[in-house]
């Protein structure tokens, strides 16, 4: 019975937040975040809290969408959603006390043909939005340490069923 009530839900999916498009449904778990979270409060305390990463978040975001090299990687994506999603994660691997909502790494970005030069644009943009956060420079780089192992997910390409 329980297996029925959850299955059910999880094939409903969930109510799609206002201003978002809808997604396959998914399991959502925090370990779809990629990372283990920090302890203490340290991290969440160099990051200024929920406004501090909303501003590294957006500005990351708004900096992707706008640079050339990498911009039509995001062309017809949900930006709403990852703007809300970016922050969860961040906010779950800075122990900030979020639940990360969004799916893995892998189904995420798959097949979007994501390569090392893309990966490492998006870096850049997130060292700028910390740096002008303020962010002690320690700190920035423990959060890119959390990230980088993330990396071979985000650039995952599924193999079709049979050649084409
Ligand atoms: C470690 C690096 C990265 C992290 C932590 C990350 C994180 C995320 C998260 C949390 C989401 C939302 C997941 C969901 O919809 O359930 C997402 C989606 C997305 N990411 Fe990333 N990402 C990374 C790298 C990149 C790179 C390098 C690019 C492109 C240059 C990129 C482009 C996108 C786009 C376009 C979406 C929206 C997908 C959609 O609308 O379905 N990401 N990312």
């Amino acid at each position: 019975m329980l297996i029925f009530v959850m299955s059910s839900a999880l094939a409903a999916g969930l109510p799609t937040p206002p201003g978002e498009m809808p997604v396959t449904p998914y399991t959502q778990a925090d370990a779809n975040a990629g990372a283990v979270p920090f302890h203490g409060d340290a991290m969440w305390r160099a990051f200024h809290g929920a406004e501090g990463v909303a501003r590294v978040v957006d500005t990351t975001i708004d900096r992707s969408v706008a640079d050339k090299r990498i911009s039509d990687i995001f062309k017809g994506q949900d930006i709403v959603r990852l703007r809300r999603l970016l922050r969860e994660q961040f906010c779950y691997i800075l122990n900030g006390g979020c639940a990360y909502s969004g799916r893995t790494m892998a189904e995420a970005h798959k097949n979007m043909g994501i390569q090392t030069a893309d990966f490492s644009a998006l870096v850049e943009h997130l060292q700028a939005a910390m740096r002008a956060e303020h962010v002690d420079f320690r700190a920035q780089n423990r959060l890119l340490a959390k990230l980088a192992p993330m990396k071979p997910d985000v650039q995952k390409r599924f193999k079709a069923a049979r050649p084409l």
